[in-house]
């Protein structure tokens, strides 16, 4: 499916479906209402007769019987006027993609939806408008033998304004490259777990570094990890027949110089977290290739850090393992010794994502950056905390917080602070190592995150606990089905971009 912007009078033009809207509690007016003319009063009555109230996300369809060029009209509500903003947008041009696909529609021509509002405004609702539509049409395909629906083979927003059309232009080509990194996340988070072993996700990271101008990779095996003391990766590998691995991808600008600002970005990524001697139910191990999406996002966020060029030295960070229970694997009351030499206490294997994060948080501190954001389906208490839709935000730094959060808002990804409570510190301690990695149940996102806060050394981080939102167990809105949702690719790269 292309995506195209262009001038041109949306009631001339040719297409299998000719998509405008409305917001709620709002007269026909503009396109609507000269459509609504031609068909003879037609949108009117069946608005009124379908009971159409224009709510976000809901469509009315209508035949047009040949009054217009388009063979059929689709009048998406809008919502609350008041209320409208980019979200709006991807909402609205999701839902109509969707309505486009179950028709079978070919052509699909597009009012753009925000063109109300300026220039500035066109090329954020040309950007909303491509994700949307392309985060729609999203579907897992690889072990399916009916092909999914058939996708439109155009998609073209239409706007009279021309100047509006080119920023329209602009913005769209953007949502393209934060759809085209969400769905990298997502494919790989949605590969079944056999097919996403650590060496897998190392062959992703490769090929994303290879395919990159201006971006570097290492890779460290398990010598190299003995080498570097990384007890903790190695501990929770052990039970597991696939080999460890460090990824440490970088990516910097051309005309950097000592001054440029360097941003770590640190994904949790367990291929697969049975839980290991601490055996997880079976329900609960269902959903569980999701455990390396911190890792996909920032492979996600890579595959296209050339393209969006931020004014900074990126660095992107995992260390993936499998977590199995096995003959070898780590212990409930072994301890373990972490690359920067503190010792863990490993109370519960299955709190096993903290304990390779101490390592991996440990190796991306010593690189000195300015600032650190990790990713990682940490804890099921957060999602009993925030739902299934809502990221867990912490962090040791109030601006760094703040611009990650307004970064989530643009980005449409729902993310609420919680906070790092001194006072909580004494539940990570134990008697016999310097910590441990389980902690009381209640409050177990922030222990989490305490824990996490004693391996980046000071430096400005924030941790996103994405354990609910990563994997969708049922459709989020129309541009987020089932399985995994590529969560917080677009919120990084809405932070990169504003460096
Ligand atoms: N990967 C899980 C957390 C998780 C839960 C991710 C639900 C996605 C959805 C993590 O490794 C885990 O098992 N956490 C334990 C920690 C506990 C043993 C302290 C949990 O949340 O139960
Ligand atoms: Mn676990
Ligand atoms: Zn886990």
């Amino acid at each position: 499916m292309t995506i195209t912007v262009r001038k041109g009078n949306l009631i001339d033009e040719k297409a299998d479906l000719l998509v405008l809207n409305l917001f709620a509690g709002e007269k026909l007016g503009g396109a609507v209402e000269a459509v609504n003319a031609k068909l003879d009063g037609l949108v009117d009555t069946i608005a009124k007769e379908d009971q159409f109230k224009a709510a976000l996300g809901t469509t009315l369809s209508i035949r047009t019987g040949g009054a217009i060029p388009a063979k059929r009209l689709l009048i998406v509500g809008l919502g609350d006027k008041k209320k409208f903003s980019e979200e709006t947008v991807r909402v609205a041009a999701a839902a109509s993609l969707n309505v486009a696909k179950s028709i079978g529609a070919k052509t699909v021509v597009s009012v753009l939806h925000g063109a109300g509002g300026g220039e500035y405004a066109a090329r954020l609702c040309g950007k909303a408008i491509a994700e949307g539509v392309l985060l729609a049409d999203y579907e897992y395909g690889r072990y399916k033998k009916e092909s999914p629906k058939k996708s439109p083979t155009s998609f073209s927003i239409v706007t009279t304004d021309g100047k509006k059309a080119r920023f329209a232009a602009e913005g769209a080509k953007l949502g393209e490259t934060y759809a085209q990194a969400t769905i990298l996340a997502r494919d790989l988070v949605n590969t079944p777990p056999s097919h996403m072993v650590p060496a897998d996700l190392v062959e992703a990271a490769k090929a994303i570094a290879k395919a990159s101008p201006g971006m570097k990779i290492r890779v460290f095996n398990r010598a190299q990890l003995a080498k570097m003391g990384a007890g903790g990766l190695l501990g929770i590998a052990k039970g597991s027949e696939h080999e460890p691995f460090l990824v440490h991808m970088t990516y910097r600008p051309a005309n950097a110089t000592t001054k440029t600002k360097s941003i770590a970005l640190v994904g949790k990524a367990v291929t697969f977290d049975s839980g290991g001697l601490s055996l997880k139910p079976a329900n609960s191990m269902e959903t569980m290739k999701c455990d390396m999406a911190g890792a996909a996002a920032v492979i996600g966020a890579f595959s296209v850090i050339a393209e969006l060029a931020p004014n900074a030295e990126v660095h992107g960070i995992f260390g993936a393992v499998e977590n199995m229970p096995s003959g070898t694997a780590v212990r409930p009351g072994d301890v373990l010794t972490i690359m920067n030499g503190k010792t863990m206490e490993i109370k519960n294997t299955d709190a096993e994502g903290r304990v390779t994060l101490a390592d991996t948080l440990t190796y991306a501190a010593r690189l000195k950056p300015n600032a650190i954001i990790d990713l990682a389906t940490l804890t099921g208490a957060c999602v009993v905390a925030l739902g299934e839709e809502i990221t867990g935000l912490m962090s040791n730094d109030d601006a760094l917080a703040l611009k990650v959060e307004t970064a989530a808002k643009s980005a449409g990804e729902l993310m609420w602070r919680m906070p790092l409570p001194e006072e909580y510190k004494e539940l990570i301690k134990t008697d016999i190592a310097d910590y441990k990695n389980d902690a009381p149940r209640w409050g177990g996102s922030l222990t989490a995150g305490l824990l996490l806060q004693e391996f980046v050394n000071g430096i400005p981080w924030v941790h996103l606990d994405i354990a609910g939102p990563a994997f969708a167990e049922h459709p989020v809105n129309p541009y987020t089905r089932k399985g995994a949702t590529g969560h917080a690719v677009r919120t990084l790269l809405e932070y990169l971009r504003a460096l």
